[in-house]
């Protein structure tokens, strides 16, 4: 498939601002057609701040005067690069996506390549079909309303529960953060830069944020955040993370640190609560079943099917 003569493609760590605000653009009139976002907060990040050089921003610029047709952004940080890709919606059809694809293919290559479809969108299956892309792994979203009646959480003698002190814990909440996620692709690896990154955001709450402590030593955590009202939804609640030590798991720490969490969600007035999980956590989603989530959405992970051997998700 061959571009549109006026598109041009370009690979950059840095996207200026009147860029940011051009996918922006192109972001809303995506979710307005497709009834999902296609980005997600990290990407977001990456605009906002700019990338570190492992991760990528892939502009196609068109039209007339000249903007931002389609974007993909690639994360080469981890084994296998992940990729989000976004054509405008007055712009399809046209090959820009799957010039993004081959680009994309070609700044990854040797490392395999993940494409992510936020919401399942149809548009996003029809173009994976025809490239040859198959469903890798599926990631929930799940929600429950936050009125609910909970058990009151119960947690060992030997364990406090607090707020994250920002500085205080940073460092010890990585270590447990990178411990509790080490099989997780995404959540596993976030460093003290990202931790940091996330406290400057303005729904950054450390009075949401809780922390177990066992002798001195941080062992799980449960991070919320409030998505304020908009002119069209109202605010919701997030079980942003959670996550345990190994050293403490089996202790019925999850579900204790979920309820303490969703108790302050309830208390702070917001009418449901999300949280994304694996469709194949087994264990994780029937614990967030019994508290009465219930699933909302799905995204997917694509991959090419020759790349799939050893995948281990
Ligand atoms: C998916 C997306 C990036 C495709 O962008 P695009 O520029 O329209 O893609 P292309 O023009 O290169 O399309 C390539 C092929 O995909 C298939 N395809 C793409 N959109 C389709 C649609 N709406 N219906 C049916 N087939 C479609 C077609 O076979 C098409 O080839 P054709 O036009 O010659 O028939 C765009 O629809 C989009 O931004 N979707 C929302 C975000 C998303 O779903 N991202 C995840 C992608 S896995």
């Amino acid at each position: 498939m061959t571009l549109p003569p006026d598109v041009r493609i370009s690979v950059a760590d840095r996207v200026t601002a009147a860029s940011r605000v051009s996918i922006r653009e192109l972001e809303l009139a995506a979710l307005a057609l497709d009834g999902t976002a296609p980005l997600d907060d990290q990407v977001r990040l990456d605009l906002d701040f700019g990338a570190p050089p492992s991760r990528r921003h892939l502009l196609a610029r068109g039209g007339e005067p000249r903007h931002v047709v389609g974007y993909a952004h690639l994360d080469l940080a981890s084994a296998d690069a992940t990729a989000h890709v976004v054509v405008h919606p007055d712009h399809r059809r046209g090959g820009i996506g799957s010039e993004l694809f081959s680009t994309l293919a070609a700044e990854s290559a040797p490392t395999r390549l993940r494409i992510w479809a936020h919401g399942d969108p149809s548009v996003g299956r029809a173009f994976a079909d025809r490239l040859g892309l198959t469903r890798l792994r599926e990631l929930w979203q799940m929600r429950r309303t936050a009125k609910m009646p909970l058990d009151a959480p119960t947690y060992p003698s030997d364990i406090t529960v607090r707020a994250f002190e920002p500085d205080r814990d940073d460092k010890a909440w990585v270590e447990l953060n990178a411990a509790a996620f080490a099989d997780h692709p995404e959540q596993g690896r976030m460093s003290l830069e990202d931790l940091r990154r996330r406290m400057q955001q303005e729904w950054f709450d450390p009075a949401g944020f809780f922390v177990a402590e066992r002798s001195g030593e941080l062992v799980g955590f449960h991070w919320t955040k409030v998505h304020k009202a908009t002119a069209t939804e109202p605010a919701l609640g997030e079980v942003h993370a959670i996550g345990v030590h190994p050293a403490a798991q089996g202790l019925g720490l999850g579900k204790a640190l979920t309820s303490t969490g969703l108790s302050h969600l309830s208390g702070l007035g917001v009418g449901e609560v999300m949280l994304y999980v694996e469709a194949d956590n087994h264990l994780a989603v029937a614990l967030y079943q019994r508290l009465g989530f219930v699933r909302h959405t799905v995204d997917v992970m694509y991959g090419r099917p020759w790349e799939n051997l050893g995948h281990e998700e």
